[in-house]
């Protein structure tokens, strides 16, 4: 099975199970909220059952579209939000980005998503984001903490497959994209017992 079909497959025995423990303060996180204030139209990438962070973005009354690769997460968020069902959308990232228009949302963000998306998409990817997003636009990422490839075990021990370049070859490659830095955060928090931490940045797209 190829490694984005696993990924597929496998978000949907834990999908309850994990909206369940996302913790609410996500929506919190301050690089979250800068960014939050300097979008007006906003697709979300690897949106889940949308708590906490398409709410958050909904609640502000913003254009707002989730994509989400795994049926069970989307059929979650129209359960969750039926005034929002619309909104929810069930894509994979890359083939959803192809058949957007140039320059047409201001605003996307992408948590805890990318690194299951096979390496080789990396690069066309954040060009496809680059393009999507209009002049002035704003990214907000995270960023891996190292380099990886492989399927293993995750959220009570059910399989899943990751797939990331270390935190300095996803800078670069955003830069030699054309991408200008803004800021980076590390938020620390617990998960399944542990301490983790995630490095989140805010890039934006040049003006003109
Ligand atoms: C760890 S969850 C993160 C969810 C949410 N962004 C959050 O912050 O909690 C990763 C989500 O990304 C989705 N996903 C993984 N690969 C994807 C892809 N190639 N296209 C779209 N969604 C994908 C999964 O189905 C899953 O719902």
């Amino acid at each position: 099975m190829k490694d984005i079909d696993f990924v597929r497959e496998n978000y949907g025995p834990v999908a309850r199970g994990y909206m369940d423990q996302k913790d609410p303060a996500q929506a919190s996180i301050p690089i979250f909220k800068n960014w939050l204030s300097k979008v007006s139209s906003v697709l979300e990438l690897g949106c889940a059952s949308g708590f906490p962070i398409a709410e958050a973005i909904l609640t502000q009354g913003l254009v707002y579209t989730g994509i989400d690769l795994n049926p069970q997460q989307i059929r979650l968020a129209k359960e969750r939000y039926p005034q929002w069902q619309d909104h929810f959308r069930e894509f994979e990232m890359v083939e959803y980005l192809r058949a957007q228009a140039d320059r047409s949302v201001d605003g996307i963000v992408s948590m805890f998503s990318i690194r299951h998306l096979p390496r080789i998409y990396h690069v066309e990817l954040f060009s496809e984001i680059f393009r999507v997003l209009t002049p002035g636009g704003y990214l907000l990422v995270d960023h891996p903490t190292y380099s990886e490839d492989g399927r293993g075990t995750w959220f009570e021990g059910n399989p899943m497959y990751w797939s990331s370049f270390s935190k300095d070859w996803q800078q670069l490659t955003l830069k030699e994209l054309g991408y200008l830095f803004i800021e980076e955060y590390t938020d620390v928090k617990e998960f399944q017992g542990k301490e983790e931490e995630t490095l989140f940045c805010i890039y934006r797209k040049p003006l003109g």
